[in-house]
């Protein structure tokens, strides 16, 4: 995780003093950052303007390398720049895991997601440029189409370009991610209640789901080779696949409404929403270049090529912006990402599931998410009441985090209590339970965090993210094996 000090700091008073950016801003460390963003920035141009004159062609990937590191220094600048105009119209929160509890900005996911979404404006020419030549009369009309795609740009260098009705796909993608900053926005605004703000992402994520529908429209999936043999023993072709039809549509919505909304309830502690969404994307950045790389070292292309390439370039800018995002938010927070980040990052990774078609090798490297969200169920559809925050509780002694609990005021009922017992007895809660009367007191919170907690005992803050994000990493290295070890032998063949 990266070292350098954030350039702003809260004071343990509670309140930010922004001086200290000018205090800094003249100091050695200062500048010496000054000149590694300029040498980056330089960087990134060498690597966007990358026109090979000897093949008279440029590399949309190189690019987009290029545009991402210049969106990260961007975000590095940008944070401390408007940290204190947010704080100013109201994006502030308290950390509640410091001794003081200082109050810093919030909602600075907002400032990653604009740098991603204009990031992708400015990549579009680069992605689509002239792939179709249009003949004019000089009347404005498109009298002829001539597909150069074939003939120029993609000479000895298949895959690189898309042809335009890509773009549609593209710009629907930007569309549902744009709506999703603005519902996220409103979220921190508002602080809409849970239950209202789990079906944001639906709305966010219309654009994209119609536009697949009238662009796209395949909605058959594969299916394990002995689930077909089950229903036809004869079949001789495999893999095979089954169309699911509208059920597909649900698929992806489920997936747009899951994704952010996961990300969301892991957290409470500084750097794990920005971190679990940063480890996801590399993960899915490796699964994507075991496809993209062949076709470019070896010149052979595979169907799926295309669509982990347009995954590539969804998610590289993704990373370049948390990561400028993760060294302002890692313990000791000076910033909060909000629930905007949470939301935007969390449909990102959901769009390029859907629109890469690789919805269920996306879902292996969500374990985590899928266990945290599943053993939170209890509480989130309250059967187990479920208090405003469940991040872990800071123990103002040893300075460490310790579970959370929920009380329980009144004896739960008889179901609540069968529920609390059996999970306390596989060591997945733990309880307090009245010597007296034997009815449970109180639980610690049913989050992956509380978990962790009751398992290793109290940790500070930074190593408990670094144990949460161990397990991120491990899952999805799990998950990546056997997406190409294991699954192929179930589904009958490896898409690489
Ligand atoms: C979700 C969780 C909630 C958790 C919260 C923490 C569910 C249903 N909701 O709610 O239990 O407490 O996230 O983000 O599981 N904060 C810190 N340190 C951090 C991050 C956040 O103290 O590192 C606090 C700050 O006061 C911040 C607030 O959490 O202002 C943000 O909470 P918010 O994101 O609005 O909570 P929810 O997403 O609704
Ligand atoms: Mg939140």
């Amino acid at each position: 995780m990266p070292s350098t000090a954030p350039p702003f700091k809260p004071l343990p008073s509670g309140e930010i003093v922004y001086g200290d950016l000018a205090l800094t801003s003249t100091s050695a460390r200062q500048k010496s950052s000054w000149l590694s963003n300029l040498a980056l920035v330089a960087v990134g141009i060498a690597l966007i303007c990358n026109w090979n004159r000897n093949t008279q062609s440029y590399d949309p990937l190189l690019a987009l390398v290029g545009f991402s590191i210049i969106s990260y220094v961007v975000t590095l600048v940008l944070i401390p720049l408007l940290g204190p105009e947010f704080v100013r119209i109201g994006f502030h929160g308290r950390d509640l895991g410091k001794k003081d509890r200082p109050l810093i900005p919030e909602t600075m996911g907002a400032v990653c997601a604009l740098v991603y979404l204009v990031t992708m404006f400015f990549f579009i020419p680069f992605l689509f440029y002239k792939y179709i030549v249009t003949d004019t009369s000089g009347g404005g009309n498109r009298e002829q189409g001539i597909d150069i795609g074939s003939t120029l740009l993609h000479t000895g260098q298949p895959m690189r370009m898309f042809p335009h009705s890509k773009l549609a796909e593209y710009l629907a993608a930007l569309l549902s991610s744009f709506s999703m900053l603005v519902l996220g926005v409103a979220d921190d605004l508002f602080d809409i209640r849970w239950r209202n703000k789990l079906f944001m992402p639906a709305i966010a994520v219309l654009p994209l789901i119609f536009v697949y529908y009238v662009d796209f429209g395949v909605t058959r999936v594969v299916v394990p080779k002995f689930v077909y043999q089950l229903v036809s023993p004869n079949t001789a072709e495999l893999p095979v696949t089954i169309d699911l039809g509208v059920l597909y549509y649900l698929y992806m919505l489920a997936l747009a409404i899951f994704l952010p909304n996961s990300i969301n309830i892991l957290a409470g502690i500084n750097g794990l929403e920005a971190g679990q969404a940063f480890v996801i994307a590399i993960f899915l950045l490796i699964n994507d270049a075991l496809y993209v790389l062949p076709s470019r070292l070896f010149d052979v292309s595979h169907p799926a090529t295309e669509a982990h390439l347009l995954s590539m370039y969804f998610i590289l800018p993704l990373v370049a912006v948390t990561f400028a995002l993760l060294r302002f938010n890692w313990f000791p927070a000076s910033v909060f990402v909000g629930d905007t980040y949470c939301y935007f990052a969390g449909m990102v990774l959901a769009q390029v599931g859907i629109l890469g078609h690789f919805a269920k090798t996306l879902m292996l490297f969500l374990i985590p998410q899928v266990f945290n969200f599943i053993y939170s169920a209890p509480q989130l559809f309250h059967l187990i009441p479920c208090p405003r925050h469940r991040l872990p509780k800071f123990n103002i002694e040893t300075g460490l985090r310790e579970p959370s609990r929920v009380a329980f005021p009144e004896p739960p009922k008889k179901l609540q209590t069968v529920m609390l017992k059996l999970l306390a007895s596989v060591k997945l809660i733990d309880i307090e339970v009245d010597s007296k009367s034997g009815t449970v007191v109180s639980a610690s919170n049913m989050t992956l965090i509380n978990l962790v907690l009751t398992w290793t005992g109290p940790l500070r803050e930074d190593r408990l993210a670094y144990v949460i994000l161990g397990i991120q990493a491990g899952t999805c290295i799990a998950g990546l094996l056997a997406r190409h070890t294991i699954l192929p032998m179930i589904f009958g063949r490896d898409n690489l």
